[in-house]
């Protein structure tokens, strides 16, 4: 990247960390904040495959950059406003939660996948 990167930016706001950072409009949400050294979302694959950079669009537009694994956001989510933040760009000033896995108190590996199907029934 050149060293004057004079793409235009929109600013970044992550609720639970007050952080603000700067984005390009053709950038991943999670791109721009790693670029800056910037915290706040979880940083995981960085390619859509992990779910732990799952943030809703709580104010603004953002565009995808890629798909969207419905492992990750359903449609239900989606149209609720989340997403995943290293596939998709900032088009306006964005205010964002982080939402991911890494946001609950039980975020260890394959803890989801042991309670998604109920295989006692009581009688
Ligand atoms: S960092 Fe893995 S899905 Fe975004």
């Amino acid at each position: 990247m050149s060293l004057f990167d004079s793409r235009p930016k929109f600013a970044v706001h992550v609720a639970q960390t007050d952080e603000t950072f700067p984005c390009a409009g053709n950038e991943s949400l999670l791109t721009g904040m790693v670029r800056l050294g910037r915290k706040g979302i979880p940083v995981g694959c960085v390619n859509g495959g992990c779910g732990v950079c799952k943030v809703r669009i709580v104010e603004g537009q953002i565009k995808a950059l890629g798909p969207i694994s419905r492992a990750h956001v359903t449609l239900d989510e989606e149209n609720q406003g989340y997403t995943l933040a290293c596939r998709v760009a900032p088009q306006t000033p964005v205010n964002l939660e982080v939402a991911g896995k890494l946001s609950k108190p039980f975020s260890k590996g394959r803890a989801e996948s042991a309670t998604a199907s109920p295989s006692i029934q009581q009688q």
